[in-house]
């Protein structure tokens, strides 16, 4: 099999997508999303989105064929997002994938969301180099990863010890009255605002025994040193400068996650990065990460918007890997995995 044709499935959180993969090439990507039926509860509503997956699942997967000009007996394996995300959202994509998976006779990989996030860069920049760092952003994760080999050895090299880098900016974005997700409007608004206005802490470093872990994160305090520095201003009766906030806000986040994803190539030697997750779509965190890239001699790995967030590319490009590396499938009865590490 030269080039393997993966069908992907993604339904881990808002996004019922799915596409199809031959070797590095995208033939189709089909994304569904029930967004806008969740911005009015300020957050995702998991009962919402499952029901919004299983009315997608069929009409998403059937075009993603089409578009890819193909039918699913044409398909060498099927990959699903197994886990980490919402149970009842999985449980959707992951039944709808077994029942495909079994009726049509094909080999089905249950595969690690967050990983098919690094994994969609082979898409614009071709295969891994051998000993890469990658650094995840997204909703539900901040984490700096060594990948050895993307479908066998990831290991985490640093995490997040409270709230994710989209988390933070969500957060702040509904203190400051914008509709969920928050992460694009601060963006937008941050273009425009003085990112030196305020002083928002660095996201740093305590490590859980009080030591200082220098590829950890902490985004809580940020978060928290925002909302009280708006209180503060609106006790006073003074206007809140929002694009200033979020420039402020956008800086420190963006310079302390490319400042250790940097520190983390010198420490392993790594001469790209690796980058991934939906909050890679923050035009602050791009320039920053390729400033520092260029400063370091780093080739930074950033993909194109419509892949940093959940798409059904990542995860069959992820399956393509598993296969080239002749990985086993995944049992029929493997189990979904919310809190897969
Ligand atoms: O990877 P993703 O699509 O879903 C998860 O697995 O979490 O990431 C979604 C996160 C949200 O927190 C959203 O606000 C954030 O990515 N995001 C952004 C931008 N686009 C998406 N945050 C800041 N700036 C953006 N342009
Ligand atoms: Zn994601």
């Amino acid at each position: 099999m030269s080039e393997p044709i993966v069908l992907g499935i993604e339904s881990t959180c808002d996004e019922t997508a799915a596409a199809v993969v031959q070797g590095r090439t995208l033939r189709s990507n089909v994304v569904a999303s029930s967004m806008n039926e969740h911005a009015r509860y300020g957050g995702v509503i998991p009962e919402i989105a499952s029901r919004a997956h299983a009315q997608a699942f069929v009409p998403v997967v059937s075009q993603a064929l089409a578009d890819a000009g193909l039918t699913i007996d044409d398909v060498d394996a099927i990959a699903v997002s197994a886990g980490p995300g919402l149970a009842g959202c999985l449980a959707v994509g992951v039944s709808g994938a077994k029942a495909l998976a079994w009726s049509a006779n094909k080999p089905l990989y249950g595969i690690n969301h967050v990983i098919g996030h690094i994994a969609v860069t082979q898409l614009q920049f071709g295969p891994f180099p051998k000993d890469t760092l990658a650094l995840i952003v997204s909703g539900g994760h901040t984490s700096l990863l060594h990948v050895e080999d993307v479908a066998r050895k990831v290991d985490v090299v640093g995490t997040t010890l409270d709230d994710a880098a989209g988390e933070c900016f969500d957060k702040v974005a509904r203190l400051l009255g914008f509709p969920y997700p928050g992460g694009p409007h601060i963006d937008r608004h941050a273009q425009h605002g003085d990112p030196h206005a305020i002083k928002v802490p660095m996201g740093l470093t305590q490590g859980k025994a009080g030591k200082q872990h220098p590829y950890d994160f902490s985004f809580s305090g940020v978060k928290t040193a925002v909302a009280r520095w708006v209180e503060q201003q609106q006790a006073a009766g003074r206007p809140v400068p929002v694009d200033d906030v979020c420039a402020s806000l956008a800086d420190s986040v963006a310079t302390v996650l490319a400042k250790k994803a940097m520190t983390g190539c010198e420490q392993y030697g790594s001469k790209t990065l690796i980058v991934g997750g939906g909050f890679s779509a923050n035009s602050q965190l791009r320039a920053k990460l390729l400033e520092e890239g260029a400063k370091h001699g780093v080739e930074v790995r950033i993909p194109q918007i419509k892949l940093c967030t959940d798409n059904g590319a990542m995860v069959a490009m992820l399956g393509v890997n598993l296969v080239e590396a002749g990985v086993a499938p995944s049992d029929p009865d493997f189990p979904i995995d919310s809190a897969m590490p």
